[in-house]
């Protein structure tokens, strides 16, 4: 009787320490803290409209590894270099897929495009593509003439828009440089050039991306609230159909010509995209081609444009930054002709500006949420399957432990520094890191530095009459894309020799 009790005894406690072993520690090890989550919409109220800001307030008070529960779905946020790193180079492969949201289905025309793929054979194939044949350091300078034509255009432009002190509007500007030199890429032509065998489809074209880009930088509830999406409450899948659609119809017709041997341009030279596309060994379909496709417009295009937007009101604000700059292009580059690419090895400053805004105003500060296609342990925490991941790029460029006067602009903290941010240095990571990075910044890197340099040479800057400097409103929109919420409107004037603005004005 008395042995029954004892080993009972030892059965009890050796049960319940396999328990507490088997159920209870790993219960420890589990999600990162976080704000609380209500029924249906889980942490949804804790998000301004701005929610890279809001993000980043809630890390201060939760840690650099938070979980929220956005309507039905599982998230993590990271909001530093450490956490950052763990997410883009640790556990790279684990966290490299999409989550498979609606506008997959008509951006990208049933996730075959590069940007909302999840991660696989198929994804693999595109990326190889990319690193392989269309963004080829080669390839990259036989646009390069093109690229050099569409600076002229601009200075055109801007010496047009500000003739007799008239105020600028910039962002048409910009958004018109890097569409043309995209499209000069995709199309071996300007988005301007009129066209036999376009017509106005172009424009058109156009026009639906920009349209699928506003809509997808709304935020759908049906892909957090799931079941809602049988109802479209907001309207968007109905938008995002119809814009598909024309995207569709354009550019099966583009196809169809190349198909049988007429190119947009016919007397283009430089193998363009579309080219490339259709000549490849591993064939690609449609859908996918038409993807790639879109995916340089959609990624390329305004994210370009808008920052460099963001870097000339920078220096705007800072006067004696841009004329710092000024000074180190009228000594490589003189007076007397327009920056040209081969100058733009040797402007360090201005390579140090533009890390700063690409610091301070990344164009996506929250990049592409990524997914965990099984169960990660990061710390002490478990990240379940499926779980979408944010990287909130903007909050890493401003964290203070790591950057000092995280607020204020001085290119002069990468002066003789060795950070880069192309992907390599995770307490700076415009572009994200890993196998998602974006395949287009060394193209972005470069429309970005010959973009600026060109308008600061031939223009001084300045705000519109009756705005103090300190006053100029720093702020962005909602989206996934972030642009100022105002737009930059300046007074520009030709600095120069007179004979280059001579054909111009
Ligand atoms: C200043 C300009 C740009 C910025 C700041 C930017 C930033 C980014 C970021 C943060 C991502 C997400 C990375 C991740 O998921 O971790 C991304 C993805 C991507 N970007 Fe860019 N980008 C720029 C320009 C471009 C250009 C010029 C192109 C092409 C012409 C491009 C094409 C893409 C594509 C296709 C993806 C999806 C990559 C994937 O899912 O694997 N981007 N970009």
């Amino acid at each position: 009787m008395e042995f029954a009790s004892e080993f009972l005894l030892l059965f009890v406690g050796v049960s319940s320490l396999l328990f507490y072993f088997a159920w209870v520690v790993p219960k420890k090890v589990s999600r990162p803290p976080g704000p609380p989550n209500w029924p249906i919409i889980g942490s949804l109220l804790y998000l301004s409209k701005l929610p890279h800001r809001s993000l980043e307030e809630l890390a201060k008070k939760y840690g650099p590894i938070m979980y929220l529960r956005l309507g039905f779905l599982d998230h993590i946020v990271v909001s530093n270099a450490e956490m950052a790193m763990e997410v883009l180079k640790v556990h790279d492969a684990d966290f490299a897929s999409r989550p498979p949201i609606i506008a997959g289905k008509y951006a990208s025309f049933d996730w075959s495009n590069i940007g909302l793929a999840s991660y696989g054979d198929h994804f693999r194939l595109l990326r190889k593509i990319c690193a392989t044949q269309l963004f080829t350091q080669a390839r990259l300078n036989s646009f390069g003439p093109g690229r050099q034509e569409e600076m002229a255009y601009m200075v055109e432009n801007i010496a047009k828009h500000s003739h007799g002190g008239k105020l600028v509007e910039i962002r048409p500007i910009f958004h018109q440089l890097t569409s043309n030199i995209i499209c000069r890429m995709l199309f071996g032509t300007r988005r301007e050039k009129s066209n036999d065998l376009l017509g106005n489809d172009f424009d058109n074209f156009f026009q639906s991306n920009t349209e699928m880009l506003k809509i997808m930088n709304k935020l759908n509830i049906s892909d957090l609230i799931p079941i809602l999406k049988w109802f479209d409450l907001q309207g968007i899948e109905r938008s995002m159909k119809h814009e598909s659609n024309q995207i569709k119809k354009f550019l099966s017709k583009i196809l169809k010509e190349y198909r049988k041997g007429n190119k947009v341009l016919a007397n283009s030279t430089s193998t363009d995209f579309v080219e490339i596309l259709l000549s490849l060994d591993e064939r690609l379909d449609d859908k996918s081609i038409m993807g790639v496709l879109t995916d340089m417009i959609g990624g390329g295009t305004d994210s370009s444009a808008i920052t460099m937007e963001w870097a000339l009101t920078e220096l705007i604000r800072h006067p004696k930054i841009m004329k710092r700059a000024q000074e180190e292009l009228d000594t490589i580059v003189g007076r007397t002709r327009l920056v040209l690419m081969s100058d733009l090895p040797n402007l360090p400053y201005l390579h140090a500006i533009i890390k700063e805004n690409f610091r301070l105003h990344p164009a996506l500060p929250l990049g592409v949420p990524h997914l965990n296609t099984k169960d990660v342990q990061i710390l002490n925490y478990k990240i379940l399957a499926n779980t979408t991941v944010i990287v909130n790029i903007w909050a890493i460029g401003r964290d203070s432990k790591v950057w000092k006067k995280p607020l204020e602009f001085d290119p002069d903290r990468f002066s003789n520094s060795d950070i880069k941010v192309g992907g390599s240095s995770y307490n700076l990571l415009p572009f994200g890191s890993g196998r998602r990075r974006c395949p287009g910044s060394d193209l972005a890197q470069h429309m970005v530095q010959y973009g600026l340099a060109t308008i600061l040479h031939a223009f001084d800057w300045s705000p519109q009459p009756n705005i103090k400097l300190e006053d100029m409103n720093m702020m962005e929109t909602f989206g996934a894309i972030c642009p100022k919420v105002e737009p930059l409107v300046a007074i520009a004037k030709p600095r120069l020799s007179s004979q280059i603005y001579k054909r111009f004005t």
